[in-house]
């Protein structure tokens, strides 16, 4: 089923058959229109417009800042980029937890104004009640499990969940209760490979990994951080695809000797 007006060609049911079949499935995260343009020409499946944007764009320590206005600014901006891939937008912290009405006001309002495909939360049992309600409104919904950013003060850490029996059981429980409710996929953060896989092989639903190891249905990554804009952030599941930061450092020095020294512009770049 695709989207009228749209050229979507990936789509929740999409989604389920390349798990059924075994094909991996690729998402990035882009918070632009200039950058979605690329990775959709690349051949993502799912952009992820993910509230990690208020590290990477704005510069925040935790994701929980960012805004449901601000979110959607994101979201617009790549939803106009995009043709091919679904677009996931993050709910931002605060506007579905607690209250299932304030849940689907937000789901609707993101939904009406971006025009993305689907939206991403966080959480298990604790935020069934407000997934119910989203998902009554016929708006597609990926759960979130394992790190949980928006939960950092609980954990007051980054390492990795879901070591200990307990807290394994209960993500593998959450996933469960993610997929009877209705959710079309659930992204899994930082757990052990082991348990990664459990689930993968627990529910039917894709089950997408950042730090989850290799025997789930896909993986995501933040885009600042596989092209390697980011020094800092340095997570052992973090593949860097390039040295963006360095390239970038590079060009803009050399711009400003050639501003200083008054090389630029030269014969050819004037009128
Ligand atoms: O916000 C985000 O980028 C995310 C990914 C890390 C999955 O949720």
């Amino acid at each position: 089923m695709s989207v009228e007006g749209k050229n979507r060609i990936i789509t929740t049911q999409r989604l389920l058959e390349m798990k059924a079949k075994g094909e991996k499935i690729a998402m990035l995260t882009a918070y632009d229109y200039t950058s979605a343009r690329i990775v959709d020409e690349a051949g993502i499946d799912i952009i992820l417009v993910g509230d990690s944007a208020a590290n990477v764009m704005a510069g925040h320590e935790t994701t929980l800042p960012i805004t449901l206005d601000q979110m959607i600014y994101h979201a617009q901006s790549v939803v106009r980029a995009v043709k091919n891939p679904m677009v996931v937008v993050d709910m931002p912290f605060g506007t579905y937890q607690g209250d299932s009405k304030q849940a689907v006001f937000s789901a609707i309002k993101i939904m009406k104004e971006s025009e993305a495909d689907a939206l991403k939360v966080e959480g298990g049992a604790e935020i069934l009640e407000s997934l119910r309600r989203i998902l009554s409104t016929g708006i597609p919904v990926m759960g979130h499990l394992g790190l949980t950013p928006q939960s950092i003060h609980k954990f007051g850490t980054y390492s990795v969940r879901a070591r200990e029996e307990e807290e394994a059981k209960k993500l593998i429980e959450d996933a469960i209760a993610l997929e009877e409710v209705g959710c079309f996929a659930i992204v899994l953060e930082k757990i052990p490979a082991e348990l990664g896989a459990k689930v993968a092989s627990c529910v039917k639903i894709p089950i997408i990994g950042i730090g989850a190891g290799n025997g789930v249905d896909g993986q995501v990554l933040v885009m600042h951080d596989m092209l390697g804009i980011n020094k800092e952030f340095s997570p052992r599941f973090l593949r860097r695809y390039h040295n963006l930061y360095e390239e970038m450092l590079k060009a803009f020095r050399n711009y400003i000797t050639d501003v200083k020294s008054g090389d630029f512009p030269n014969e050819n770049e004037q009128y």
